[in-house]
């Protein structure tokens, strides 16, 4: 036995005021009767509740972020390495939960994983420009002209165009890279067609959110107020 109001939040249906908002316009049933009152309790494994008429449970959206150790590689199944995966806890092996986008072998860092296939393609699509932003160690030291070419929108080695991004100098080999697509290699490639080598690269932030204090290795599933704001970002 649940709240139903906690089983809706758990659901992914909206943040708890907007759960409360939903009940209060009627548009929740239990077992076909209308329940307004978010403190009912219910047997969600038995009892069918419907959202404006459509059945909830089932496979609840997830959305688990991922600190990334460097040696796994960013893949659902590999012959020779070990993938992301693995890293994932037993109690979310079963999600169907896919990683949204990729991190090289060596890059450590987040990673989000979800089950939504639909918040899964917004967010790496280029089209909604959606943030990411990276630490690297590099060999030399990020120019003004490097700053400026990277806001202009840098031609790759291999003539790919990039879109703007941002470049941060933060010290002697360090940058701060914030990008809003993601190519293959693509902050490896972006620095070195500026002749600065990566050495060394993690991903901090995604979307607005950070690692914060996740361990390296760590999971951690993302709240309903979080997957709101990843929904609105990624609009
Ligand atoms: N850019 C890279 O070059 N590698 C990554 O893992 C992510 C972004």
């Amino acid at each position: 036995m649940e709240r139903l109001d906690k089983f809706l939040t758990g659901a992914g249906i909206g943040t708890r005021s907007q759960v409360k908002q939903i009940l209060k316009y009627g548009r929740v049933a239990v077992e076909g009767a209308v329940v307004k009152d978010g403190s009912v309790k219910v047997m969600p494994e038995t009892q069918t509740v419907t959202l404006d008429g459509e059945p909830l449970g089932g496979k609840r959206r997830m959305v688990v972020m991922l600190n990334k150790p460097e040696g796994y590689v960013t893949s659902t199944d590999d012959p020779r390495d070990r993938t992301v995966m693995e890293l994932l806890p037993e109690t979310y092996r079963h999600q169907d939960l896919n990683p949204v986008g990729r991190l090289d072998k060596a890059t450590e860092g987040l990673l989000l994983f979800t089950n939504d296939g639909d918040l899964h393609h917004r967010l790496i699509s280029p089209k909604k420009q959606v943030p990411k932003i990276y630490y690297a160690r590099h060999e030399g030291t990020a120019t003004q002209e490097d700053v400026q070419a990277f806001e202009m929108g840098l031609m790759l080695r291999d003539g790919t165009q990039c879109l703007s991004a941002k470049l941060e100098p933060i010290g002697t080999g360090e940058s701060l890279i914030t990008v809003c697509e993601g190519k293959y290699h693509q902050v490896r490639r972006m620095m070195a067609s500026r002749n600065m080598t990566v050495l060394y690269l993690e991903r901090r932030q995604e979307a607005g959110l950070s690692l914060g204090d996740l361990p390296r290795g760590a999971t951690r599933e993302l709240t309903p107020e979080e997957i709101h704001n990843l929904e609105k970002v990624a609009h």
